[in-house]
């Protein structure tokens, strides 16, 4: 394990905005929430502007600020580094730092290319023989009643899996004068609405069934094709500068059908546009033997249909997922005490100082998420050529 002798383990994080900022709360609060073999130390924050970065630093609880990400990465006092920038630097970043022996967590998805997910699971795999440890960011596998998912999808409790149905819907680009931000630019973003929430829907929904997609027929849409020029290009919200128009070059909306490597079929909906739906992504899998749905406005409850039940007594069970029995909860509140959705980030953190600490690999891997890249890019390849059949290549890493 690459930590300080005296059991520390020191996190310099790229991005101090949306995912720094949720990622320096995981940060936090890790090593209270949960009892680890080592303790998280919050070494160096990095952005691009000094004094931003400071006043972020100072903020979210980290020890220094810098504005070279290169700098930070080749610092001896720094274990691991946590990229929350946007996709177009995850590949240079990522790559550095597991070339100098650091333990990489990087946001979802991937990268932008499947090229550039290649390297950098291929990167992985030969850092993995140095005990070094990677992680992709797809938080949503560590909500409690998505995990619940996967464990009864696990032990059998739908029998053979018939439908798995997802969709993934937001509306914060439905104003036509809303800015051309990062995520709507291809060379920044790699994709749109696809790549930013359709890949959470593509990881939950192969993770809970324990099925890959062998192939799609896709649709992409694109309603509003120039937008105005953006005055800061961050995230989710920016002011327009008044210089004029500039080319959406990502899709504000992404639908496909799929079929599962274990005889599941699927449909996918991934959208920027759907009015009045801030943040909905809602999963429901049908099986022989029952279902299961999950919905994260209500991200504490599972609906759980059993068909073994007697006639008279079937029908969907809304389960709290607040028990100690059930994933992460017995570090929380008593049962009913609900949690939210940035418990999701310190539940990940969990999983990632406990692997580098036990020496053994953490899941989402860079493999798993480069095959969610082969997804995106069949989806992409389908949707250009009118809807064809289009199958995913399988994940080749040379290490
Ligand atoms: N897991 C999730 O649910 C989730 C949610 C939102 C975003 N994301 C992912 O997280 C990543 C960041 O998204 P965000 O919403 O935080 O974006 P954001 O625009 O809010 O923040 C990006 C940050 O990166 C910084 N940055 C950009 N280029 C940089 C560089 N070269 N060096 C240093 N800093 C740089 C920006 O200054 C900013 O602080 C993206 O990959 C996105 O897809 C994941």
């Amino acid at each position: 394990m690459s930590t300080t002798d005296g059991g520390e383990l020191r996190v310099g994080l790229v991005g101090y905005a949306f995912m720094g900022a949720a990622h320096s709360q995981a940060w936090r609060t890790v090593n209270r929430a949960f009892d680890l073999p080592v303790q998280v130390r919050m070494t160096a924050i990095c952005g691009r502007d000094p004094a931003n970065v400071r006043a972020a630093a100072d903020r979210l609880g980290w020890q220094s600020a810098m504005t070279d990400w290169r700098e930070l990465v080749a610092r001896d006092d720094i274990d691991v580094i946590d990229v929350c920038t946007p996709g177009d630097s995850h590949a240079e970043i990522t790559l550095a730092a597991l070339a100098a022996g650091k333990h990489v967590l990087c946001e979802k998805p991937l990268a932008n290319t499947v090229e550039e997910a290649s390297a950098m699971a291929t990167a992985a795999a030969v850092a993995r023989g140095s005990g070094v440890r990677s992680l992709c960011g797809f938080n949503y596998r560590r909500v409690p009643a998505v995990a619940l998912m996967q464990q009864l999808i696990a032990a059998g409790r739908l029998g053979a899996i018939r439908h798995v149905r997802a969709a993934y819907l937001q509306d914060w680009i439905v104003d036509p004068e809303f800015p051309l931000v990062w995520r709507l630019q291809k060379d920044r973003a790699g994709s749109g609405a696809l790549g930013d929430i359709g890949a959470h829907i593509v990881d939950l929904t192969q993770y809970v069934t324990g099925q890959r997609i062998t192939g799609v027929s896709a649709l992409t849409e694109t309603f509003v094709r120039e937008r105005p020029l953006p005055s800061v290009s961050s995230g989710l919200s920016a002011g327009a500068d008044g210089r004029g128009l500039g080319r959406v070059t990502v899709d504000d909306a992404a639908l496909f059908t799929a079929r599962l490597d274990g005889g599941a079929v699927a449909t996918y909906e991934a959208t920027r546009f759907a009015t009045g739906r801030k943040n909905a992504l809602r999963v429901e899998v049908n099986g022989a033997l029952g279902s299961l749905a999950f919905d994260l406005e209500r991200l504490n409850e599972l609906e759980f249909y059993d068909a073994t039940r007697p006639g008279p007594e079937q029908g969907f069970t809304r389960i709290l997922v607040t028990e100690p029995e059930h994933p992460y909860l017995a570090a929380w509140w008593p049962p009913g005490h609900i949690i939210g959705y940035e418990h999701s980030f310190t539940h990940q953190m969990r999983d990632f100082v406990q692997a580098i600490a036990d020496g053994t690999d953490p899941a989402p891997s860079f493999e798993d998420a480069l095959q969610v890249q082969l997804v995106l890019d069949a989806v992409l390849r389908s949707a250009g050529n009118d809807s064809a059949w289009t199958g995913v290549d399988p994940v080749l890493t040379t290490a």
